[in-house]
């Protein structure tokens, strides 16, 4: 089975989210389920430069009405299929905005392109090579199962997962007539949405299935809070909506092989962390106290409920607790925690920017992570905190609800709690979770029996890759080594 996969972010390469880590992992986890996957992304800048092996194996005169073309190859274990158009990826750094943080204005044509250009691959573009399946990824790839819809090849199937309904890439009906879709494509049964062009609605509304990060999420956005405006047409189509969660990569994130860590561990080791701990503080320029540490590892957005989170900053430190946070987002939640750093020196750390071996040092040292989201999808934060041994405190929304076994009376004595859960959402239910973990972590036996468990839990891609497989088979009819287990 081959399935062409269609993203715009994979780690190792471009990263700005939790899709990158889900795009680069799951083609080696769904080898073992016997899908052949190659991953299909934009020519940025971070990509291009790896592809100096690759080989060329399309070309385009007229691409949206820029020059453009294929390159293969195979980069830190992906199969890559990189369409390489300067006019459109030849920008540096973040892959959807300006450096001076607005929207590029002709992003509704960067991912149209991205995403024909995977219809056309579908069709037999290049020699030798036609997927069954496409697996579009988010609105960047919304409009992938539209252009097959209304394409022609009646065989090929498509799926699309969406990491996020807060990011639905809507853009003024003005655009519709370059997109290369028939007229009547511009329906409620096609890409239009509210008056405009929704790249995701596209997605949702023509795909074979849908999925979701975890299922809570399913559940949840088929309500008007968490669907944002998508609600009505995942109800319509529940039949093909599925939530399956997300794993993590065991090899990258790994506390007893880490590289990023100052000291590596496992679970029978996990005392070794206060190593860690210690690299962590002074990376954070705080004391080398001996006090809880919670961290935060995030976009400081409103998703994240940065804002809940500082509004405790106070209560925390009173408490005598530490906190570290990396990460970057809104300036005004930016300023709130940079102000509690000021007010709190050597008790509160921020590091702003994008740091991929220090979000490694934080999970391996740090007491508590952190995510009191307002909704998250999945959220991998948790996951790897589990792995490292570092308590999830998480608000019950999404996938946080379905990862993480909230320390409640029943749980900690069927021993099964795994780390700390509030609802809802807000600043004081926040706050009743933050002692209660205080509480938690003064009782160190029962603290490193709870750390040992959650290292112990089950956050590798295999059932859910399993999962997809099935889904794949299940649209063309063929069998994988997991269907035909069943
Ligand atoms: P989302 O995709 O909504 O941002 P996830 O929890 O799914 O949330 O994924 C976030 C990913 O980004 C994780 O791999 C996390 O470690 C990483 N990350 C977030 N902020 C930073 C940062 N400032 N430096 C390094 N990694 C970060
Ligand atoms: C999105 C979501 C996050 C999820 C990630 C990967 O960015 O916000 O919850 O883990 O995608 O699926």
């Amino acid at each position: 089975m081959e399935v062409l996969s269609v993203t715009s972010e994979i780690y190792p390469l471009i990263k700005t989210g939790g899709l990158a880590d889900v795009a680069g992992a799951l083609p080696a986890a769904l080898a073992e389920s016997g899908v052949s996957m190659r991953t299909l992304v934009p020519g940025y800048p971070a990509v291009t430069g790896k592809m100096a092996g690759g080989r060329e194996v399309a070309v385009f005169d007229d691409l949206f009405g820029v020059k453009g073309r294929l390159v293969a190859g195979r980069v830190a274990g992906l199969d890559l299929i990189v369409l390489d158009a300067p006019a459109l990826y030849d920008r540096p750094g973040n892959p959807y905005v300006s450096p001076d943080g607005w929207d590029w204005p002709d992003n509704w044509k960067r991912f149209a392109a991205l995403s024909w250009v995977a219809s056309q691959l579908g069709l037999g573009l290049v020699d030798g090579y036609r997927p069954q399946v496409i697996h579009a990824h988010d609105w960047q790839a919304g409009l992938v199962p539209a252009y097959v819809k209304y394409g022609p090849s009646a065989s090929l199937r498509t799926v699309i997962t969406v990491h996020n309904m807060a990011f639905q890439g809507t853009f003024g009906a003005d655009i519709f007539g370059q997109l290369r879709l028939p007229a009547h494509a511009f329906s409620v049964e096609g890409v239009e949405y509210y008056g405009g062009v929704g790249y995701l609605k596209a997605g949702v509304e023509c795909a074979d299935v849908v999925t979701t990060v975890s299922p809570t999420y399913a559940s949840e956005i088929r309500t008007p809070a968490f669907g944002m405006g998508l609600e009505g047409l995942l109800n319509n189509r529940s039949a093909t909506v599925f939530g399956v969660l997300n794993g993590i990569d065991m090899e990258a994130w790994n506390p007893a092989t880490d590289p990023s860590l100052a000291q590596n561990y496992a679970a029978s080791t996990v005392h070794h962390r206060a190593i860690n701990k210690r690299a962590l503080q002074d990376a954070f320029g705080l004391d080398a106290a001996e006090g809880p540490l919670f961290a935060v590892v995030s976009r400081l957005t409103w998703q994240k409920g940065i804002d809940l989170l500082a509004a405790n900053i106070d209560m925390m430190v009173a408490a005598g607790a530490q906190l570290a946070v990396l990460g970057s987002g809104d300036a005004e939640l930016e300023n709130a925690i940079r102000a509690a750093a000021m007010r709190y020196p050597g008790k509160v750390g921020l590091i702003t920017g994008y740091n991929e071996p220090l979000s490694h040092l934080v999970q391996g040292g740090a007491d508590v992570m952190m995510v009191p989201s307002r909704f998250e999808p999945c959220g991998l934060t948790q996951l790897y905190a589990l792995r490292y041994g570092c308590i999830p405190l998480v608000s019950r929304v999404g996938g946080l609800n379905d990862t993480v076994i909230d320390a409640n009376v029943a749980a900690l004595q069927a021993e099964v709690a795994t780390g700390v859960q509030f609802a809802p959402p807000d600043e004081g239910a926040l706050g009743d979770a933050i002692r209660r973990t205080l509480a938690l972590h003064a009782d160190d036996k029962a603290w490193k029996k709870m750390q040992r468990r959650g290292m112990k839990s089950e956050v590798s891609w295999q059932s859910s890759a399993a999962r997809y497989a099935q889904i794949y088979s299940s649209l063309t009819g063929l069998t994988t080594h997991d269907s035909a287990d069943d």
